[in-house]
């Protein structure tokens, strides 16, 4: 098959060179020249382990080129995937679409006269119509079907989840273009990987459900913690407990800091959006959306309150910015907002993430960025750990509490015990559980 991805952003380029992975024919599109440039001399535009090696062992087998010609990109593609940013519009939470309608007005004008367009870009609902019509607009007479096949990856785990899902979504009744997809999910297909063909309306909103699913039981677990707090109970019990029950499932019930990065924050706002624009209200999803977004102030107030309801002028080490381990996206990650709490209170912030600090720079200029986790908790008050990165499992506590003028540690993922800091000297505040 010869695929024609537009977007090699995270989601364009992950799947397109697993996409060449499986034998395919790929070329990866996008507009920025120096991020072609880049791709073409192996360096990654994001972090991803194992993206950079899949990359060049696909391009050495000459099955995956970089093009900033959709023109030239598209020919002869027997399905041409869109997979541009859909970001938050300003103002409304709406979904931005118009680099999605863009594409597909170029779609229109350079494709060949037979073709699958598929949507990967997390869509509303309806979005495949309106690419459909706007293409129809252009090309009256070619045969062409738009099909809507979401993503579910994990950054950081995007190749694993991309090789090994746990269901492929394909959203379109044209049995023709279902035959095309079908050749393309071929080797999934043949390692047991349920495929599910829906109408192109439901898979569309698969995508959204799911994400809002997921934000909700992290949501669901994070109010617990609170209530475990108030009540002398362990959430991490709790969550056992419950996660033990098949029908819940162990899965994102960690509480922490509050959900952040590229798709919750933005899939639940558009779902709100949408749901809106059809009046059926998701009042649920409404309470998930607002709790989140308090939770990570009231994480930043957690911090204030552990240094008795004074941090003017204090030193605050903080370790993890990302949004999660594994990943240098810095996009909602909760440490923006518990970082900004801090400092209207009047904290000086040292910071230290294995991956984050370039772009967390950017986004917070004003805190002192350290090479070493133990540089970032020199001389403070408090440690708060805000991301569970790996090198933050197996910290010398000793060590970090001598370094340090205070004793308090603030453990917002919960990955040490009560027990272990107190031995080294601190005083330790957990999520949920003493
Ligand atoms: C998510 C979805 O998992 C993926 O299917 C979709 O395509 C894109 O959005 P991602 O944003 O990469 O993927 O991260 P994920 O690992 O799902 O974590 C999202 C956020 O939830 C992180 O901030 C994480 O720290 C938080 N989280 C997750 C918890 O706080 N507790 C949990 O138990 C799980």
């Amino acid at each position: 098959m010869k695929i024609a991805m537009i977007g090699s952003g995270y989601v364009g380029l992950v799947s397109g060179a697993c996409f060449a992975d499986f034998g395919h024919d790929v070329v990866c599109v996008d507009k920025d020249e120096s991020k072609i440039a880049r791709l073409n001399d192996n360096i990654m535009p994001i972090f991803e382990p194992g993206l950079a090696t899949l990359v060049r062992k696909n391009v050495e087998a000459n099955r995956l080129k970089f093009s900033t010609s959709l023109k030239e990109g598209i020919k002869g593609a027997d399905a041409i995937f869109i997979a541009v940013g859909t970001p938050s519009r300003r103002g409304d939470g709406h979904a931005d679409l118009s680099f999605v309608y863009a594409v597909a007005e170029e779609i229109g004008e350079y494709m060949d006269d037979k073709s699958v367009i598929v949507t990967k870009s997390t869509v509303p609902v309806g979005t495949g119509d309106e690419v459909e019509r706007i293409i129809r607009d252009i090309r009256p007479d070619a045969k062409f079907a738009v099909v809507s096949n979401p993503e579910f990856l994990r950054e950081g785990a995007a190749i694993g989840d991309f090789k090994r899902p746990d269901r492929i979504v394909i959203g379109t009744e044209v049995k023709w273009a279902q035959k095309v997809m079908h050749a393309i999910y071929r080797p999934l297909f043949l390692n047991e990987s349920p495929i599910l063909f829906t109408s192109r309306k439901s898979a569309e909103l698969i995508k959204y459900a799911a994400n809002a699913f997921l934000a909700t039981k992290i949501t669901f677990i994070n109010e617990m913690a609170d209530l475990c707090e108030k009540v002398g109970a362990n959430v991490q019990d709790v969550s056992r407990g419950i996660g033990l029950d098949n029908r819940i499932g162990p899965k994102f019930l960690h509480a922490g800091p509050g959900y952040g990065g590229s798709c919750f924050p933005k899939d639940t706002l558009a779902l709100l959006k949408t749901a809106q624009d059809y009046e059926s209200p998701v009042r649920i999803v409404e309470a998930v959306v607002q709790a989140n977004d308090l939770r990570k102030r009231a994480m930043g107030r957690k911090v204030i309150a552990a240094l008795d309801g004074d941090v003017r002028g204090k030193k605050i080490g903080i370790l993890g910015l990302t949004f999660k381990p594994n990943t240098d996206d810095m996009r909602d990650a909760p440490s923006i907002t518990i970082v900004q709490t801090l400092q209207d209170a009047g904290a000086i912030i040292c910071a230290h993430d294995p991956e984050g600090m370039e772009e967390a720079s950017h986004i917070m200029p004003d805190i002192q960025m350290c090479e070493d986790p133990y540089l970032a908790i020199k001389d403070a008050e408090a440690v708060v750990i805000i991301t569970e990165w790996d090198a933050y499992r197996a910290l010398q506590l000793d060590r970090v509490k001598q370094e340090m003028s205070g004793d308090a540690l603030i453990d917002l993922r919960n990955i040490y015990s009560k027990d272990e800091a107190e031995k080294a000297g601190f005083r330790y505040f957990a999520i949920g559980r003493v």
